[in-house]
């Protein structure tokens, strides 16, 4: 890359490691940076520090490229463009917690220098006008500052993280001054030739872009879970009627896999997020808040169908209500627990006096203090083996591929709950299994 731009990037969590890591990869000065000491000496052993396909051959390939430091206002002034990504939490009411990004922007007017232009990008998730008030924070310390602030919102999926910056659907670029269009132009340039687009806005714009885009998936997600409840009811098969529906290039065939709720670290905080900024501006969600509402409710009615489902498996016979749970994380491919539906639905049955053995490909050590009344299996069969009944939550591969019919006799009642849809009921049910699937009826 023939930029001379000097570019740090602060924060290494999800969004700062892969966008340092992505912006190395075509090429670009990087040097990344964290308040964490050993996140920073983890980074410089090529440790992968997140759990994230293709992360670690990544940071070895770019050993020598980037370099990494601790943060402090001292460095700011041997930059060009400065990435905020840390993390923004979500406050108790909702809200989203912005102490990290205003401690950062507090440093960053301390450590510039008065003669020399910076370009601020912000690309942690964030409520409309927060580049406006990092604005206002840089002015209030440092009146003549030169400078821009704007929003590179980031869309990557965990899981898929670097593939997914790496191919962007879209890099959206919101600013309000012609130069600093011209250097995000400069630093996306290996993106545009390779065919990917850039789309350029106002920087208010550019920050509702990325939680509408969330809030408008979570709200696809959400109308299907609904209507999984009057499939079952009906004896219509989601799985069909959301294929039929994605024949239309209007609605489009993706986001519309019925499942037990969104969850993770970023569909649950910005829909809440989403609707605590438009309240604060005056402004009713009733959509989303409903979207918020049903995602809620469609756990516990989940949790309830489970119960009611093991009760007629088992209903006048011996049983332990000792079931096995497959999956931990909110989704495949990731080790991350926050928000997952498992740690909602588990108490529920643990409650209701299941016993509960656990398993999940990665997820395991993460969810282990918040559920530390379950038991974690070693493996798919240690889990399985002598169990009253089997509640599939993740859609992992390995979970697909299971030998039913060799692990049938270690089951003390060959029954399944498949909150993903992803086993063959018709296949199960000619092995001798019962078999409820999300969004079908019972078989
Ligand atoms: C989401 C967005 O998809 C990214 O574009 C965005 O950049 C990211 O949030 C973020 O804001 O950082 P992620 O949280 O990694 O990415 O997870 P998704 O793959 O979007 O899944 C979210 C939840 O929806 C999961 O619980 C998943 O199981 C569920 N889901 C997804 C369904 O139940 N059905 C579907 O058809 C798709």
């Amino acid at each position: 890359m023939e930029t001379n731009l000097k570019i740090l990037v602060i924060g290494t969590g999800y969004v700062g490691l892969i966008t340092a890591l992505g912006l190395a990869e075509v090429g670009h000065d990087i040097t990344a940076t964290d308040i964490d000491e050993g996140k920073i000496s983890r980074l410089k052993k090529c440790e992968p520090i997140i759990f994230e396909e293709g992360l670690e051959e990544l940071l070895h390939k770019h050993k020598n490229n980037i370099k990494y430091k601790i943060f402090s206002s001292d460095i700011i002034a041997d930059y060009d463009v400065i990435f905020i990504c840390v993390g923004t939490p979500q406050n108790y009411d909702g809200s989203t917690n912005l102490s990290y990004l205003d401690a950062v922007s507090h440093q960053i007017a301390k450590g510039m220098k008065d003669d020399k232009y910076v370009l601020i990008v912000n690309k942690s998730t964030v409520p409309p006008k927060t580049a406006r008030r990092v604005e206002n924070i840089i002015k209030s310390n440092k009146q003549n500052a030169l400078f821009d602030v704007a929003s590179n919102p980031e869309f990557l999926k965990e899981g898929t993280a670097i593939n997914d910056f790496l191919n962007p659907d879209r890099i959206v670029v919101g600013a309000d001054n012609p130069d600093a269009f011209d250097i995000m132009e400069k630093i996306y340039k290996p993106f545009v030739n390779k065919g990917f687009s850039l789309y350029k806005t106002d920087v208010t714009s550019a920050e509702l872009i990325k939680y509408a885009s969330n809030v408008f998936l979570a709200t696809k997600i959400t109308f299907v879970n609904e209507l999984s409840h009057l499939c079952e009811q009906i004896g219509a098969d989601i799985t069909k009627v959301t294929q039929g529906m994605g024949l239309d290039p209007r609605i489009g065939d993706k986001f519309l896999n019925a499942g037990p709720g969104y969850g993770g670290s970023c569909f649950p905080k910005d829909t809440l997020s989403l609707s605590n900024f438009a309240k604060q501006e005056g402004v009713t969600t009733n959509l989303i808040d409903a979207v918020i509402s049903v995602n809620s409710s469609h756990v516990l009615s989940l949790s309830y169908k489970t119960k009611q489902f093991f009760a007629r498996i088992w209903d006048g016979h011996d049983t332990n209500k000792h079931i096995a749970v497959l999956g931990l994380s909110f989704k495949a491919g990731t080790d991350d627990v926050r928000d997952s539906v498992a740690l909602r639905i588990i108490p529920i049955l643990l409650d209701a006096g299941y016993t509960i053995t656990a398993y999940d490909p990665a997820a395991m050590d993460n969810a282990r203090s918040i559920l530390p009344n379950v038991t974690m299996a070693s493996s798919i069969e240690e889990a399985l083996d002598g169990k009253d009944g089997i509640l599939l939550l993740t859609e992992w591969d390995e979970f697909k591929h299971i030998n039913w019919s060799s692990i049938k006799p270690k089951l003390r009642y060959p029954a399944i709950m498949d909150m993903r849809n992803i086993y063959d009921r018709d296949h199960l049910k000619g092995l001798g299994y019962n078999i409820w699937s999300i969004g079908r009826s019972e078989v």
